[in-house]
């Protein structure tokens, strides 16, 4: 049956190339190389958005979730800190940090096991809504399509465990990012941290 042999296929595509369905905490290993992937396939079995982010891709990175207050964490805070903070005047406080510990952690790794880029998936008051925050790309590794791997990634995994919505701030200068992953604008721009931001959401 036609049908069923494509709902197959989905899976099977899924399972190589994108975290779809994996176990929490799972180490998973995306080969992002566009030469290596049959484009027709992908167009049928996976979101646009996703499918656009693996073509666009030419690093491989290895995705997984971090544990809050490991040596990953520090890794992570210290990009963020470098790229979401300093460039503000701002800190992070210990508090900050410690209010942390109930979200979500994900994080990409280059082949030599640096962490190069990470966010945060922050829990809301609606219980099948996450936040997204704090997404960051090492400067060196930027528009070479790991943020929108990093993202694809989380929005899996938050498929996977039951959450329906993702929302998020976006700064104003990076919104084009969010909207070619499939964000759409929720409201009026608004300031936070100081500078324009808008706020934004895809449904999973
Ligand atoms: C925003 C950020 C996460 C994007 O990561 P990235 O790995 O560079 O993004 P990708 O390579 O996946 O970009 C895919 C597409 O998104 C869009 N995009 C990416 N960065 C953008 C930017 N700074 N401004 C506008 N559009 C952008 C482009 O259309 C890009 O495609 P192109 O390179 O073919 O033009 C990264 O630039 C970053 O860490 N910036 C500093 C921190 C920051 O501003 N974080 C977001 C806070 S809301």
């Amino acid at each position: 049956m036609p049908g069923s042999r494509a709902a197959s296929t989905q899976t099977q595509c899924g399972s190589a190339f994108l975290p779809i369905n994996t176990a929490p905490c799972a180490k998973v290993f995306q080969e992002i190389n566009v030469r290596n992937i049959d484009s027709c396939s992908i167009d049928r079995f996976v979101d646009p958005a996703i499918s656009r982010a693996m073509k666009t891709a030419t690093q491989r990175m290895e995705l997984r979730e971090i544990e809050h207050s490991g040596v990953d964490y520090k890794a992570a805070v210290q990009l963020r800190d470098r790229l979401l903070r300093v460039p503000l005047g701002l800190t992070f406080a210990i508090t900050d940090l410690a209010a942390e510990k109930a979200d979500i952690h994900l994080a990409g790794f280059d082949t030599q096991g640096n962490l190069i880029a990470c966010l945060v998936l922050s829990k809301t008051q609606a219980a099948t809504t996450l936040r997204m925050r704090q997404v960051a790309v090492d400067s060196d590794a930027q528009r070479r399509g790991l943020g929108s791997q990093l993202v694809a990634y989380a929005e899996s995994l938050a498929a996977a465990r039951g959450y329906k919505l993702m929302t998020l701030h976006a700064r104003q200068e990076v919104k084009n990012f969010y909207i070619q992953l499939g964000y759409t604008e929720t409201g009026e721009p608004f300031n936070e941290v100081g500078i324009p931001h808008i706020a934004m959401q895809k449904n999973l």
